[in-house]
């Protein structure tokens, strides 16, 4: 404010010494001095009619690009404009059932993510979620990968992201292949968590009678971008092909490859008895496996009064980890922009109390029961409920709290923005450790009222009424 007063001030005092030193200049000067100020009013005249007309059709041109269809007449944008007034709880919740399932031969995948052309989604919502994702620049993206028995998801690789999984159902058999083509190979089974680090090709196969369903949290916020072998074999020039694989039968051999007609992103041919003769496949050694792989559901769990934690994440210190476990905890903090994955369950009318974190954004998936979440940002709080395969996201810094509705457990996968340890704080703590005189000036409240707030020797992270 003092600043803009003073400039105001400044401009005022110049203004008077021009028209001070005018009345000074005879006449002569004086009128062709008019003349000049005439035309340099009648230029900026002219100037402030164009400027204004610019203005006005840009921001005319504006509004039609940011509406969904671009109709011709002003009416059509007003109600465009209001369609799109979307609930402010869909910045943080998105309904993945409702969303687009795409179906292969082998099983489908649906997703919550950004796109970079607003036609791609399906509902205002669902562009809402997408849309705060990028905003907030979360590093988020999360599908879900459904294999049918048998089903192969193609190997490929990922050019902008990290890939985080966690594996609800099912047996699958996992292969990865790094830049010194060291291939790692492993069986995972629901609970446990996979790990690909960006542009690494992996594969994943259901080895199991039961359908496979992974949760896949990606370390981007912009479009996901993806070559399958397949697609990449069927783009190579014959000759090149030919050349780089050198088989017996040369450039006629590699002829008889024919593309499907259908994507075989996962596939599952109708023939793959015939196919498959020997598919007898062995597990890499610990030291390779654990790089790509952690048991979550096998690990540490912390036990909170209302619920438990289980973290697939990098340790700052590793003394509590099985060798095998600091594997893990070691590569995950050699790439950058990777994940932490956790499990959060809360019985039936617990509450993880609000808390934030620090350093990560986070992203959530429902397996299992029922609940209401709030979130406090600068703009105020949003409560909503979520059910099985709602997807939550809370940008970094805003207090979160969850608060378990159904008689049967929440069951939450949380991914988090960070390749370091977790930073989390939480609401009793941080108002434990504020000094009560300072309590009792910000609230107007007696300093001695603020003894009535307990403290536990349990962490009521998770607590219980
Ligand atoms: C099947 O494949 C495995 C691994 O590729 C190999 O070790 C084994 O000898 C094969 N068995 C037969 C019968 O071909
Ligand atoms: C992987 O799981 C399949 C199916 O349960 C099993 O037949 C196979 O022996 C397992 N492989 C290894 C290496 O553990
Ligand atoms: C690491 O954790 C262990 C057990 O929790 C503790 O005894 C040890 O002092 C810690 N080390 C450091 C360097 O903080």
């Amino acid at each position: 404010m003092d600043n803009l007063a003073f400039e105001m001030h400044e401009g005022a005092t110049q203004h008077v010494s021009f028209v001070g030193k005018m009345n000074t200049i005879p006449r002569m000067e004086e009128k062709r001095q008019w003349s000049l100020l005439s035309v340099f009013l009648a230029c900026l005249l002219a100037c402030t009619v164009t400027t204004a007309v610019g203005v006005l059709i840009l921001s005319l041109v504006y509004i039609n690009n940011t509406q969904l269809h671009s109709e011709p007449e002003l009416r059509a944008t007003t109600i465009a404009i209001l369609q799109k007034a979307v609930d402010p709880k869909f910045q943080f919740l998105n309904h993945l059932p409702k969303s687009k399932v795409f179906e292969f031969p082998g099983g489908a995948i649906q997703w919550a993510r950004y796109r970079n052309n607003i036609k791609d989604y399906l509902s205002i919502e669902e562009e809402a979620f997408g849309r705060s994702l990028n905003s907030q620049r979360s590093q988020m993206t999360l599908g879900t990968l459904r294999i049918k028995s048998n089903g192969l998801r193609a190997p490929h690789w990922h050019f902008d992201a990290n890939e985080h999984g966690y594996l609800v159902q099912g047996t699958a058999w996992i292969g990865v292949v790094d830049d010194g083509h060291v291939v790692t190979t492993y069986n995972v089974t629901a609970g446990q968590v996979i790990f690909f680090p960006k542009n690494t090709l992996h594969w994943i196969k259901n080895v199991g009678n039961e359908d496979c369903f992974f949760l896949l949290f990606f370390s981007t916020h912009d479009e996901l971008q993806t070559l399958d072998v397949d697609d990449v074999f069927f783009s190579t020039p014959e000759d090149i092909a030919s050349r780089s694989l050198k088989p017996e039968g040369g450039i006629n051999f590699i002829r008889t490859f024919h593309k499907q007609k259908e994507d075989q992103g996962v596939n599952l041919p109708h023939n793959l008895a015939e196919l498959v003769t020997n598919a007898s496949y062995t597990q890499s050694p610990d030291n390779l496996v654990w790089r790509y792989f952690y048991d979550l559901k096998g690990s540490k769990e912390y036990r909170f009064p209302g619920g438990i934690i289980q973290l697939a994440q990098y340790w700052k210190n590793g003394s509590e980890l099985s060798k095998n476990e600091k594997i893990f905890s070691t590569f995950l903090n050699q790439h950058q922009n990777t994940l932490a994955l956790s499990t959060l369950k809360i019985y039936n009318n617990g509450l993880r109390q609000p808390h934030f974190h620090f350093n990560a954004n986070e992203m959530g998936y429902v397996i299992s029961g029922c609940a209401k979440v709030g979130i406090i940002n600068t703009q105020g709080t949003t409560e909503f409920d979520i059910h099985i395969g709602d997807v939550i996201f809370f940008p970094i810094g805003t207090q979160h709290y969850i608060k378990s509705a159904c008689d049967e457990d929440l069951l939450l996968i949380l991914a988090f923005s960070t390749g370091d340890q977790l930073q989390t704080l939480d609401m009793d703590d941080y108002l434990q450790a504020t000094a009560d005189h300072i309590l009792a000036q910000l609230f107007f409240k007696k300093q001695s009222e603020f003894k009535k707030i307990p403290k536990f020797k349990e962490d009521q992270a998770i607590n219980l009424p």
